[in-house]
């Protein structure tokens, strides 16, 4: 079939993993997607700063390369302005979009999602929260016929992979944060991380999916790890616990039978023997409870360039099969809202 065009905005930690996949595995792509997957144009804001990449590919106008002639965006910038721009421009004009931007999603998901329907567009997001778990496409899609009442979990893996070093070692917080950064799992701004923001986008997108409702970075209570301590830590341990950070979204009912949707960022002491507090390093790890399912548990890699990858060519398998067999992905009904219960209120 005829070659299916994407354009790369953005090549850190993570676009430059989806480039070196798309090149290495471009005939596996290809067979999987009916059509040869061809890498357009590779948008950075200091061009001169990648030797390592296809000159005639590389661009700092990212605006021109989304207007050019690409039939897929595939988004690794991150951060709402100028990017939530660039992607309603291609959406508008039926372009599909990739975007593991978990802050903008968090946003501006309903803007985004209703720019795409009316222009039959897709918008694929899997990697913006848990890395390279699947979960996304299990709340939307294989969950679709059931009734979610409870997502939590550790979505979070700089967070995580601090308080993990500093129960198991006793390492301090800032060398921790450091290496984290290092390693690629670090937001560009880290204290996204350790204040709890980004969790909290998170917690607003498995909300809005899980129960088909319009939740917002702000309608989420958050708090960050800014005030645990190692003697914090210690004092856990010494209770046969150990602190996590846990998103937790509930349907939640009130006395009169009405439903709300609450959601929460905070660190929580957790027993040593529960399954979360296994978790270490940069992993995540999600329980998902639904009446006919019961409990469900989705654990893997949450943060850096590979497994983040990963869920980023899973979309454009997707959308580019879409493309060429003329599919559309998930869509949120207009019309479906869950009230969103006051922020505090649990
Ligand atoms: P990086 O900071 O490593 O990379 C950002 C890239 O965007 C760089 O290549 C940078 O160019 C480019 N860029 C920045 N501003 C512009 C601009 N105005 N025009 C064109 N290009 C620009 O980020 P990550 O790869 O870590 O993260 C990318 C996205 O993925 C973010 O939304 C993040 O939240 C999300 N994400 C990250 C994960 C991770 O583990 N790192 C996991 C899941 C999601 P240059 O190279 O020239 O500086
Ligand atoms: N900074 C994020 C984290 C990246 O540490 O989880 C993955 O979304």
């Amino acid at each position: 079939g005829k070659a299916v065009k994407v354009a790369l905005l953005g090549c850190g930690t993570v676009g430059s993993e989806v480039a070196r996949l798309l090149t290495e595995q471009a005939d596996e792509l290809a067979a999987r997607a009916g059509a040869p997957v061809e890498l357009a144009g590779i948008a950075v804001r200091r061009p001169g700063k990648h030797p390592e990449l296809p000159q005639h590919l590389l661009t700092s106008d990212a605006a021109g390369l989304v207007e050019s002639d690409v039939d897929v965006v595939v988004e690794l910038i991150g951060g709402i302005e100028p990017v939530r721009g660039w992607l309603l421009a291609a959406l508008r004009k039926g372009k599909s979009v990739v975007t593991a931007n978990k802050a903008l999603l968090s946003e501006y998901s309903a803007e985004l999602s209703e720019a795409a329907d009316s222009a039959g567009a897709d918008l694929y997001f899997e990697a913006a929260v848990a890395g390279a778990i699947p979960l996304l496409r299990p709340l939307r899609e294989s969950l679709a016929g059931d009734r979610i009442t409870k997502v939590m979990g550790i979505v979070n893996g700089t967070t995580n992979f601090i308080l993990s070093a500093m129960d198991s070692t006793g390492a301090g917080y800032a060398e921790t944060l450091e290496e984290a950064s290092r390693l690629g799992y670090a937001e560009a701004d880290p204290t996204a991380d350790v204040d709890g923001y980004d969790a909290a986008a998170k917690a607003a997108i498995l909300a809005s999916l899980a129960f088909h409702s319009r939740v917002t970075a702000s309608d989420v209570h958050r708090e960050g790890i800014g005030e645990v301590s190692s003697f914090d830590i210690a004092a856990a341990k010494a209770l046969g616990r150990t602190v996590k950070l846990l998103a937790i979204c509930e349907r939640v009912t009130a006395d009169d039978g009405t439903e709300s949707v609450s959601a929460r960022v905070h660190p929580v002491m957790i027993p040593r023997g529960h399954p979360l507090a296994s978790v270490g390093g940069a992993f995540n790890a999600v329980f998902v409870e639904a009446d006919a399912a019961g409990e469900l548990m989705f654990y893997g890699q949450g943060a850096g360039g590979a497994p983040t990858a990963s869920a980023v060519l899973g979309d454009l398998v997707a959308v580019a099969r879409n493309r060429v067999l003329g599919g559309r992905g998930p869509r949120e009904s207009a019309h479906a809202a869950l009230p969103v219960r006051p922020m505090g209120q649990t």
